[in-house]
């Protein structure tokens, strides 16, 4: 039976790690051939490794997704090897736990700058490619605190919100190439970005207490929210968000 991204060339940042990591294993899994990106060389060459191990075909490239140069030089490859890419998903994030009054100017940018400016690059300059695809998906993660508000969380929320609202600018702009672009804005997810704050029950009692379902989530759950935007089952589906929290924005 073919997978569900069959055939499609499929690129993740930040896919060393975490929910990147699961996304790209799942899409690989779905028959999609995998480029990988993140900072970490290490864990990046590890996540290919298991891809191609499990018969499926991947590569990785050490990017910085706030970097120009680095997008330029992934667009070349990218168009090169392959002429094309089907799914983007912007998926490279970082967090930072403090409130306006406390945030320095230099963290606030670097906040915004892999957040926001890392999806702003991706789609600026995998265009081409995406563009040559003819049936291309972009996948922008949010959060559900880009949604909501929540305390200490000031750049990371304002660099959220706007990772929502750039979706929908892409998706305007970009749908006369049959580029559909939409955001996911997951809730409470068992990763790194969360092992400190899940590791206080009382932080992670008064996170799960506003969620429905009672529990944070794996990884896997959210990826398959990101296999279905990429694949042609939501062929019809564009400036949409999904929204993977158990129900925490319900309340
Ligand atoms: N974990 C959660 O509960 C949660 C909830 C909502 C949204 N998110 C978002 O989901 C995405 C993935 O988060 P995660 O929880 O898997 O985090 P994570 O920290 O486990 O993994 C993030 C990955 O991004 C990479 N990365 C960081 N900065 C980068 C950069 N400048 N260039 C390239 N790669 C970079 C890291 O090396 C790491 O591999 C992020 O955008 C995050 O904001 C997470």
């Amino acid at each position: 039976m073919a997978g569900r991204v069959e055939g499609k060339i499929a690129l993740v940042t930040g896919g060393a790690n975490g929910m990147g990591r699961s996304h790209a294993m799942l899409l690989a899994r779905e028959g999609a051939t995998l480029i990988v990106t993140d900072r970490d060389e290490e864990a990046g060459q590890a996540v290919i490794d298991e891809i191609n191990r499990q018969g499926g075909q991947a590569r990785f490239i050490v990017h910085d997704v706030a970097s120009a140069e680095d997008w330029g030089r992934i667009s070349e490859q990218t168009l090169s090897t392959f002429g094309h890419l089907d799914i983007l998903v912007n998926n490279a994030g970082i967090l930072l736990f403090s409130a306006v009054q406390d945030t320095g100017d230099e963290d606030f940018a670097r906040t915004l700058d892999v957040n926001v400016k890392g999806v702003f690059y991706g789609t600026k300059y995998m265009l081409p490619a995406l563009k040559a695809s003819g049936k291309a998906s972009i996948v922008n993660v949010s959060s559900i605190y880009g949604l909501i508000g929540a305390p200490m969380v000031a750049a990371y929320q304002a660099s959220k919100g706007a990772v929502r609202l750039l979706t929908k600018s892409t998706a305007v702009d970009y749908a006369q190439f049959r580029i559909r672009v939409n955001s996911i804005h997951p809730g409470v997810i068992r990763t790194n970005m969360t092992k400190d704050l899940l590791a206080s029950a009382d932080m992670e009692n008064r996170l799960l207490s506003t969620t429905l379902l009672g529990r944070a989530a794996e990884p896997e759950e959210v990826s398959y929210a990101v296999l279905f935007l990429a694949s042609d089952e939501a062929s019809y589906i564009t400036g949409a968000e999904i929204v993977v929290d158990g129900g925490y924005t319900t309340l």
